[in-house]
């Protein structure tokens, strides 16, 4: 557990993406976008708000003291459903301490959970997460350039997050 709070993002919190995309260094903004991305454009933002819970998730962490240090999403492939792209993103501070992979786990049972079977991840070849992915058994299916695409099976990556609070019981 990394103490790091996580819930839906919503239609109407570009602000927090924005928050994010402010707490990330040069090269993780490139590393995320794949190529030099100042800062959130309309187009981004709309894009990147548009969830619906079903085809496009995106989840939101929080640090103990309410600031929002990562995003993470899946996005269904309109051309093969039972497959989403995920998308993750965490604040330089707070990278290197599990964020990442609970928020990719977290994403993987919603995924999972909404029918989606396989998740594919694009990953700059020099970025070392690929690295991280491959030691957790994601395979790489494609290169494109300077970037490959690893997938794994989304209940397979679902099984690796903690258990979520029990529910409390209202008497
Ligand atoms: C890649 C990223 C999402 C990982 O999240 P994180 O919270 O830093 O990672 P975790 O602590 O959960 O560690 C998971 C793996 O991520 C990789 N990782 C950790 N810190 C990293 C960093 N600063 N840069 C790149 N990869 C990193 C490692 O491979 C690690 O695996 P390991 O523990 O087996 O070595 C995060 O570092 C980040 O936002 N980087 C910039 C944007 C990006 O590259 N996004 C991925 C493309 S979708």
């Amino acid at each position: 557990m990394t103490g790091a709070r996580i819930r839906e993002l919503r239609r109407d919190e570009g602000d927090l993406l924005d928050a994010v995309m402010a707490g990330l260094s040069d090269q993780s903004r490139y590393q995320r976008f794949h190529s030099p991305k100042p800062r959130l454009t309309s187009a981004d933002r709309r894009y990147l708000t548009d969830v619906d819970g079903r085809d496009h998730v995106a989840l939101i962490a929080f640090a103990p003291d309410g600031a929002p240090i990562a995003v993470g999403r899946w996005v269904r492939l309109k051309e093969d459903p039972a497959t989403a792209e995920l998308g993750v993103e965490v604040v330089d501070e707070w990278q290197g301490q599990g964020v990442g992979s609970e928020l990719i786990a977290r994403l993987a049972r919603r995924a999972a959970a909404a029918g989606i079977e396989r998740l594919l991840a694009r990953v700059l070849d020099a970025n070392r997460f690929k690295h991280g992915l491959k030691r957790r058994g994601w395979q790489g299916v494609e290169r494109d350039g300077s970037s490959v695409v690893l997938a794994a099976d989304a209940w397979a990556v679902a099984r690796t997050a903690p258990p979520q609070p029990a529910r409390r019981q209202v008497a």
